[in-house]
């Protein structure tokens, strides 16, 4: 018996959000990471965001299992399941002078946003509650990325911001 269109438009989607669990589940852990690493003047403030930001993510993670489960997967989402399947770098493990983590996280902040974009495109109206949750996640992402930029100063007109810095 073949797959209806429907079934396999749910079964791509679950596999997308598998994908956007782990990752987001890693790069909540990789904010975590930069947090106790974080070295030199701009550690307060970039520490104690951090933990807003780890909080924020940890929370879409919940609701991309989640949307799994509503849709009929199965989330992966343990520690070592997410490493495997995250599309995100790994953060080294050594001291981070706070202008480095800035970059590295926003570097992620800013691929993880792409990503998702992507996703939510495909989806497309498909799947509205999955690619609402998308952009709910590319707005948390964008604004972030934002945010740990503005600690290294002035924006050049152009030079930063949101789909200017993507490796
Ligand atoms: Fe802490």
């Amino acid at each position: 018996m073949t797959a209806t269109a429907e079934e396999t438009t749910t079964r791509q989607a679950i596999a997308s959000l598998n994908v956007i669990t782990a990752t987001t589940a890693d790069l909540q852990s990789q904010i975590k990471q930069a947090h106790w690493n974080l070295v030199g003047a701009g550690f307060q403030a970039i520490h104690e965001a951090l933990d807003t930001h780890a909080d924020a993510f940890r929370l879409l993670t919940d609701e991309f299992a989640e949307r799994v489960r509503a849709l009929g997967g199965i989330p992966a989402g343990t520690v070592r399941q997410s490493a495997r399947a995250s599309i995100l770098p790994d953060l080294e493990v050594r001291e981070l002078p706070w202008e480095e983590a800035v970059e590295e996280l926003a570097q992620r902040y800013e691929q993880y946003s792409q990503h998702l974009q992507e996703c939510a495109k495909r989806i497309g109206e498909s799947d509205l509650a999955t690619q609402d949750l998308c952009i709910e996640a590319i707005r948390a992402a964008d604004q972030y990325a934002w945010m740990l930029r503005a600690n290294l100063g002035p924006l050049a007109e152009g030079s930063r911001g949101r789909g200017s810095r993507r490796r």
